[in-house]
Parts: C-alpha cells; structure tokens; sequence
C-alpha cells in the first residue's frame, strides 16, 4: 500500500500557549546562526497544487538552499558544535553517523571550526553523498550495516579514542539521543529552531491548520513541534511521515511505546533511513501528533515529480528523497478516499491551511535526475 495511516491514541492537544518562555535561546541561537552566515530559506506558496489537492493553501518552507548545502541539518549540527567547542577547547576531532545531511553537516562545521570530522555511514549510501561529505573535508568509514549500526559505532570509536588518550579530543555529534547522551542532540534540537523562527515571521496571517513533519529519528519533529506548541497562540495539528521501510515512529504511535525497527530493506528516503526514534524526540512526539503516517518510495516520487514539474501558476521547487516526503503524504492523503476518518480528526478539509517542509533539496543528484527527468 502507497499509504498507511494510524491516529495517536495518546494524542494531547495541546492548549499551550506560551508555556515555556525561550525567547532569548532562540534570539542567540538565531544570532549565532546569522554570524556563520546563515541566509533566510524562502517559505513558498503553491495555489495551484493546493486547489488541486482540495485544500485552501499550501505553504512550502524550502531548505534546498541553506548554507548552500542543500538540506536544513547545518542549523542544528553547527550550534552544537559551537557549543561543545566553549565547553572544551581540547576538542580536535568531531564524529558521528549519518545518512548523508548531517554528515555533511558536521564536515562543513568541522572545517570552519578549523578541527577534524570523522563520518560513519550506513551501507548502501549512494557515492554523490559519500562523495559531498568528502568534499567538505571529512573521512568517510561505510559499513556494511545499517544506520543505527553506524551510530553504535561512532559512539564507541569516540570512548574508545578519548579512553586511550585519556584526553577528550573525540566529540560524538550525534543528532539523536538515548538515556545518558543528551546534551549534544537536545542542541541540535535547538538550532534547528530559527527554521521555524523563519517560518513564524514569514507566515502573514499567522493562520496554520495542519503542520506535516519527516522523521528520521524524529530530533527534527520534535524541535518544530516544541517551538510552535510553546510560541504560537494556537498550536495546529501535527502528523508524521516516514518511509514504510524505516517507520520507527509509526509503529511506536502504533503501540503506544517507544520501539525500534529492524529497517533492512532500503529507502530512497535516505535521510528518513532509521530504526529507532530519538529519546528526547519520543518525549514530545508521543503526545503532540495527532496521527503518524508511512508511505512507500513510490509515492515519494510522485510528490518529486509534482515540485519538479508545477501547474501552471506555481513557482517550481527542486525537492529530494527525504525533502519531498511531507508533500508526498499529503498528495496520498487527498488523493485517496479511504483515509476519510484520519483526514476528519486532523482537521484536513477545503478550508485547511498545511505547511510542510523541503527539508532537502537533490542531494543524490543521479536519482532526483532518474526520478523527475530534469
Ligand atoms: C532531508 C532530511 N529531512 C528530514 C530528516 C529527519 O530528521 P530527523 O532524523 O531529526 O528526524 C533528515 C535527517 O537526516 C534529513 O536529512
């Protein structure tokens, strides 16, 4: 099936507002952002596809141009890294796992910080993103195993190397988080903030009805969530989407629980490409989605195909794999009668406004060409 769907029974709405006043963190990290060059990504209106998926706006918020590095990941990684660098000046290498953005991420931070970046990746990793990551500077270590693998294995190299050493020169940079390692991801979490920031100032008519989220490990999620249910009057509903192959999140939603997946089968979506949701995640998702979908690579396409060829009227949008997902489970969800009763409990009607996010742009050059014959 191109689409599955499931309602959070535990799902919260939230009747906020204002609970948390962050205001002057989002103020220096959007400071610190600004001082590594950080450029404002366009936050974009299709009229045309919105009428023909039945609703009354779409609103894209387009990350395939952030820091020229074509995905959103460098907010978080780059605040992160600033921070453990003033928390200890010894720090030369940084390291991680990654399936291709924040690898580069961490690549392109590393160099500006002047220090090393070791990156571990899954197997299967296609070259153009093995190769990106190695031209910001990075070593590169695939293995053969999946992504939550990877992650085993960076976080074990940086114990083994400051263990040998006795000194802390190794930074694990990791953007999820498990009991005893969260400092480092909830700082991701936090730079990847001022998108939202962004988005918050763009949106005129601060009307949002339905926000649709791509989850990997869910850090990202979890920020826009946490952000909007603590600064906007009225929180809209929030639903999830990842690949059917790697949907760690779903399934927890499913249960009830926070549980991993074993993800052996491949995704286009590489960015969405793991097994198990971040703690710190699961601590703001488990009450605040509404509902949590997965969809097939296919219908992926379809939606990359969609931004790549607009109806006449609609600005074109160069959308990835992982990038296209969020519009991906809209066109499922509007396109298909069998979702009546989910689409009634998140509100999604003709009078809805829906955000959503390019979280990347072609970042495996060879397949966005193979997919929407550019
Ligand atoms: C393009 C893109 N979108 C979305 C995500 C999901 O972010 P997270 O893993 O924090 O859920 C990723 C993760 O790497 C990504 O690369």
């Amino acid at each position: 099936m191109s689409l599955k769907v499931e309602l959070n029974k535990n799902f919260k709405p939230s009747i906020n507002n204002f609970k948390k006043n962050i205001d002057l963190e989002i103020e220096e990290i959007g400071l610190f952002h600004s001082k590594i060059g950080n450029q404002e990504t366009p936050l974009i209106e299709l009229p045309e596809l919105a009428k023909n998926l039945g609703i009354k706006k779409l609103l894209i918020k387009d990350e395939s141009y952030r820091f020229g590095l074509h995905a959103f990941k460098a907010l978080g990684a780059s605040y992160a890294m600033s921070k453990q660098i003033n928390e200890n000046p010894e720090i030369e290498i940084f390291c991680t796992a990654t399936d291709g953005n924040h690898g580069k991420a961490v690549a392109w931070m590393a160099t500006k910080l002047n220090k090393r970046a070791i990156i571990y990746m899954p197997k299967g990793t296609v070259a153009a993103r093995i190769d990106s990551i190695k031209k910001e500077g990075a070593d590169v270590i695939v293995i053969d195993k999946a992504y939550d693998i990877a992650v085993e294995m960076a976080k074990k190299r940086v114990s083994f190397e400051n263990q040998q050493s006795g000194l802390k020169k190794w930074c694990l940079i990791q953007d999820t988080a498990w009991k005893g390692y969260e400092e480092i991801p909830l700082d991701i979490m936090k730079g990847y903030w001022t998108q939202i920031h962004e988005v918050t100032k763009q949106i005129l008519d601060k009307k949002i009805d339905l926000v649709i989220l791509q989850s990997g490990v869910g850090s990202w999620a979890a920020s826009i969530v946490d952000y909007i249910i603590t600064q906007w009057e009225k929180a809209p509903f929030f639903i999830s989407v990842e690949p059917h192959s790697a949907n760690c999140l779903f399934e927890s939603i499913k249960r009830g629980k926070r549980i991993s997946i074993q993800n052996n089968k491949s995704t286009n979506m590489a960015g969405l490409d793991c097994g198990s949701v971040s703690t710190l995640a699961w601590n703001i998702l488990s009450e605040n989605l509404a509902g949590s979908i997965s969809i097939s690579d296919s219908l992926c396409e379809k939606s990359m195909i969609t931004l790549a060829n607009p109806l006449i009227g609609d600005p074109m949008i160069v959308s990835g794999e992982s990038g296209a997902s969020g519009l991906a489970a809209l066109i499922g969800l509007s396109k298909n009668d069998d979702f009546k009763k989910f689409k009634q409990n998140i509100n999604l009607n003709e009078t809805s406004t829906v955000l959503i996010f390019n979280t990347e742009g072609a970042t495996d050059p060879v397949n966005y060409k193979k997919v929407t014959n550019t």
